[in-house]
């Protein structure tokens, strides 16, 4: 069986997650996250958290998951968040056309870029028929879907709203406040972690391409011209990069650099897009990513967002494919100038200079009582055109007359009847719109590929093992506690150390019944790293047995050292450092 029908088995058996509303015949795109899932991703959310906000001292919010129309014409989203869609004539099931054509033909990897119309003609080159009825696709057409799911805000249909696409926009919008409460001083970051929604074609792969998934999201703001990233924090962390030239080379691989490497080597562009490449390797190693299946890839030029001046995605390796878990762009000043220009308040901030400028400023006054009677009905152009010439060219002014050139005549005015004068003015700053460097995570996604990266098998005494080796922290269960028997007073033992240690802030387990070997299995498989055996010694001495999960090796201590000795293993210490 592959490794992801294997994880599937497991993720349904076990409650990790599931497709939703099976009980009403399913419903493709969404899943529904069991106990187990769904305490594992609160904790990679928790671990995201802990980095993306408290380390790297940025703050959170949390926006509503629907937004009026105009947010989405402003965005872009309406008008360009598309995919291509063929639709099946004989019956009637909808197709990623690129996908279809990146299926059958070998050469291609991104049709995307290639238009609609190329890949219909790909389509027809290449027989693509009907992945559901095996029907001929050649003279389906090629069409672009909006992928934004609509919705009405309050009764009637006036009030047109979307479910958001992307948790940025959220962010984006609120950015009027946002720089109240950051005092009007760049730069500064807005995480958000929440839901996002998009109406795909084909939903597949599990958690990869669903229909509702959750973003981890951080908006950094950063003003272009003077803010820079701490750069030195992780100068040297080293960067598994599949830049762009190396896609185009037939044997081009990913290279390992640093990231101060990379920036002066040009391989990555922007010096704050490198910075976060650097500071998310500590997030991925944490939450359990497989390193030696994890690269960064270079978007190619035509593979850019509509918004995105510089982009690198994260990939996990997942049943031999590359899957983006992660975008990392560099989204210029394109979405607050996009909000500026549609909505009514400013998404700029106000850049203080170092020292006050002091500008010179040429002013007009035209003397309309002269040029009323002498130009009549061209006089008001006349005089608009006098008030341009004087913001574009001073020198016209320097002579008797100035000479204004309106639709193909020219009209001297003398210099006096314009009243023109230079003025001096001082200005403390500018009011400039700031650049975001956005990382996007998708959790679910993550997830998946931890999940995937920690699914492994071994043999103990003889049996065959499955077993989750998730780090600590993400672990739904950080500690089981097992008593030999059900009986002799073993259990209510147990029951009181699994209380302590819950109210020592573990997330613990109980469980008495079966064979204790099938109770060790059983943790095995959700990845619970620690159990505690209570035994009849414990009943003598006092002691317990601690077994450690991909060791399976135990040893014995005190029961009443039990809650400082599961923090040091989760620490990092292993058995034999106690
Ligand atoms: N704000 C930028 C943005 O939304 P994106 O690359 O479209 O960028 C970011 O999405 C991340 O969200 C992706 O790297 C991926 O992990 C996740 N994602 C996107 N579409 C998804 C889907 N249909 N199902 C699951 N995750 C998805």
């Amino acid at each position: 069986m592959s490794e992801t029908r294997e994880l599937a088995e497991l993720a349904k058996r076990r409650g990790f997650f599931f497709p939703s509303n099976e009980a009403y015949g399913g419903t493709a795109g969404f899943y529904t996250y069991g106990p187990e899932g769904a305490a594992l991703k609160r904790n990679l959310e928790d671990v995201w958290r802990d980095l993306f906000v408290r380390e790297l001292d940025n703050v959170e919010l949390e926006a509503p998951t629907i937004m009026p129309e105009a947010v989405f014409e402003a965005s872009g989203h309406l008008d360009g968040f598309d995919d291509m869609i063929v639709e099946c004539a004989e019956c009637g099931a909808t197709h990623r056309a690129d996908h279809l054509v990146e299926d059958a033909v070998p050469d291609i990897e991104d049709a995307e870029t290639l238009g609609p119309e190329r890949v219909g003609e790909l389509i027809a080159e290449h027989g693509i028929v009907c992945p559901a009825c095996d029907a001929d696709l050649a003279d389906e057409p090629v069409e672009e879907f909006n992928l934004m799911f609509g919705t009405n805000i309050g009764p009637g249909s006036a009030a047109r709203g979307y479910l958001r696409p992307e948790t940025a926009q959220g962010i984006f919008v609120e950015f009027p406040r946002l720089k109240e409460y950051a005092r009007n001083r760049l730069p500064f970051g807005v995480a958000q972690i929440g839901r996002a929604y998009r109406n795909e074609i084909s939903p597949r792969r599990a958690l990869v391409r669903v229909r509702e998934f959750t973003q981890a999201e951080l908006e950094h703001f950063i003003d272009p011209e003077s803010d820079e990233p701490p750069i030195d924090r992780v100068a040297d962390v080293e960067l598994p990069l599949y830049a762009a030239p190396a896609q185009h080379d037939d044997d081009g691989t990913t290279e390992t650099h640093t990231v101060r490497d990379a920036l002066n080597e040009g391989i990555i562009g922007n010096d704050w897009v490198a910075y976060y490449l650097g500071c998310a390797i500590d997030f991925y190693e944490r939450i359990g990513i497989d390193m030696d299946r994890f690269r960064y890839r270079q978007h190619l030029a035509g593979e850019r967002a509509h918004y995105a001046a510089d982009c690198w995605d994260a990939e996990t390796e997942l049943g031999g494919n590359w899957i983006e878990v992660t975008g990392f762009a560099y989204r210029s000043d394109y979405d607050l100038s996009k909000h500026g220009e549609y909505a009514d308040e400013s998404f700029t901030i106000f850049r203080q200079y170092d020292e006050p400028k002091t500008t010179e400023r040429a002013i007009v006054d035209p003397d309309m009582s002269y040029l009323g009677p002498e130009f009549g009905g061209d006089a008001a152009a006349i005089a608009k055109e006098i008030e341009a010439l004087a913001g574009r060219d001073r020198s016209a002014f320097e002579g008797e007359t100035v000479d204004i050139e309106l639709d193909g005549d020219t009209y001297s005015i003398p210099v006096e009847k314009t009243d023109f004068a230079v003025e001096e003015q001082t200005e403390a700053g500018e009011h400039i719109t700031p650049h975001v460097v956005e990382p996007s995570f998708g959790v679910d996604r993550l997830v998946y590929s931890v999940l995937i990266h920690a699914h492994e098998s071994d043999t103990v005494d003889d049996e065959d093992r499955a077993f989750l080796d998730l780090p600590a922290e993400m672990a739904p269960t950080t500690v089981a506690v097992v008593p030999l028997m059900a009986k002799d007073g073993l259990d209510e033992r147990a029951q009181s150390i699994a209380e302590e240690l819950r109210a020592a802030g573990y997330e613990v387990a109980y469980d008495d019944t079966g064979n204790i070997g099938r109770r060790y299995r059983r943790q095995d498989e959700v990845g619970t790293p620690y159990c505690v055996t209570v035994d009849y010694e414990t009943q003598q001495d006092g002691t317990v047995t601690v077994r450690e999960r991909d060791s399976t090796e135990q040893t014995r201590v005190g029961a009443d050292d039990l809650a400082a000795v599961i923090r040091r293993l989760v620490d990092g210490d292993s058995l034999s450092d106690l």
